[in-house]
């Protein structure tokens, strides 16, 4: 007896009109037409399921907290920076933590069930650190959180930094984080870096550190970060974060940058809504869109994946944790418009990103989780075009969130019938 069977799905892989069976928390089987008798049947109707969002690059601790104390009046990244501290003072965990379980709420809500989040420890408090450490516990029958180390005001611009980075390891914190483009100068900059990535060494640990969040294309440290990957052998295990700079570039650097990065196998995260938003501020006209190279790192053959990073908080006032609207203003920054493209930013925000958190038996494959979304489109670039409904979000075989089909009726007295339901679904590119 299956736990659950799912019938009739397209998968995002192109694949249509397929059962999943799950049993103890696993996909046991994909085929069409699957005979077994199971617990619970959803009837797929031809929708998409597809496996879970995860976003690759967050911020936990600063979410929902637009308006705490004031609002940022002139939208900028230093305002952002500016409030967060005048913030921090009134924290408590408490607090953080009810904003944190409520983020989850509506992640999940969204399909989304995995997060890497950032987390400030230039608090010597840690109260962060102690707040999200206890979401992560209580929430993870719900969703994967990874919690990165982060040292918002420098590793070594600020003294307690490097003390309480390794307080935040001790207490079971994932990740060692950084902020290298926000060091005193480009050398201490390098000099953070070299020292990050052997505590990550030294400690067995991934690497993910915002790098390069800068207009200026002399912004060179993600170079430092893929050499020192190398050097301590952290290949496959360090993201760099934003790389904002690389679109502002010298173009011969970058076509010796790019190999480096492969050879480091440096994973990235680009986060348009962010890097749309808060890049490229002091132009005047031509103005930067802000965003890294995305279709040239992916092409190059690095595995590059979409974050959401804010969600209403000092920096971005805007967002309701959904991976699909993140995809959607990838595509627009990157112009990645093509059919094939629309298709990697859905990647960017579901298989790259689990690359990035490196999890396992994700994916919907024989034997792997039972970790599924079904969405209210009939392929993945149709969820891209339409950001629809999930009606089913599944975790381990169980439905932890469901919605019912949108119904909308037009009441158009002109025509023969005053309720006429209208679908926005239109199938173009099955
Ligand atoms: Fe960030």
């Amino acid at each position: 007896m299956l736990d659950l069977l799912i019938k009739n799905v397209n998968l995002a892989n192109g694949e249509k009109g397929r059962d999943i069976a799950v049993k103890d928390g696993e996909i046991s089987q994909i085929a069409a037409a699957i005979q077994a008798p199971a617990k619970k049947v959803i009837e797929g109707n031809g929708q998409l399921a597809s496996a879970p969002f995860v976003d690759s690059h967050f911020h936990m601790d600063s979410a929902l907290s637009l308006g705490q104390p004031r609002l940022n009046q002139s939208g900028t990244l230093l305002e952002g920076i500016a409030l967060w501290g005048e913030l921090k003072p009134s924290l408590t965990v408490e607090v953080i933590k009810q904003r944190a379980l409520e983020m989850c709420k509506w992640s999940i809500a969204r399909g989304t069930l995995a997060i890497r989040s950032h987390v400030d420890i230039s608090d010597d408090r840690l109260l962060a650190v102690e707040a999200l450490l206890e979401v992560r516990e209580e929430m993870k029958d719900y969703l994967d959180l990874q919690l990165v180390a982060f040292p918002q005001d420098g590793f070594l611009r600020y003294p307690k930094s490097r003390e309480n980075l390794l307080r935040a390891l001790d207490k079971g914190v994932d990740i060692v984080g950084g902020i290298p483009h926000f060091e005193r100068t480009m050398e201490d900059g390098a000099s953070s870096i070299a020292a990050l990535c052997e505590i990550a060494a030294q400690r067995g640990l991934k690497v993910d550190m915002h790098c390069d969040e800068s207009d200026d294309p002399m912004s060179r440290h993600v170079e430092t970060l893929a050499a020192q990957t190398i050097k301590h052998g952290l290949q496959g295990r360090v993201t760099g974060s934003h790389l904002t700079s690389m679109h502002s570039m010298d173009n011969y650097y970058v076509s010796k940058l790019l190999p480096l990065m492969r050879e480091a196998q440096l994973h990235v995260v680009a986060n348009p809504l962010i890097n749309i938003t808060l890049q490229g501020r002091s132009d005047t006209y031509p103005k930067r869109r802000g965003m890294t190279r995305v279709p040239e790192i992916m092409n190059a053959g690095i595995n590059l994946a979409f974050g959401h990073d804010c969600v209403m908080d000092p920096w971005y006032s805007f967002g309701t944790h959904d991976m699909l609207d993140v995809s959607y203003m990838g595509l627009h920054v990157a112009q990645m418009t093509g059919i094939e493209q629309i298709q990697q930013c859905y990647q960017a925000v579901t298989d790259n990103g689990a690359q990035v958190l490196q999890l396992e038996n994700y994916g919907l494959k024989e034997g792997n989780n039972a970790d599924i979304v079904i969405l209210e489109a009939s392929s993945a670039i149709e969820a891209v075009q339409l950001r629809p409904e999930r009606l089913f979000v599944i975790r381990r075989g169980k439905v932890i969130a469901s919605c019912a089909p949108v119904q909308r009726n037009l009441h158009l007295s002109a025509m023969d019938s005053d309720q006429q339901p209208v679908s926005f679904s239109h199938g173009l590119f099955e």
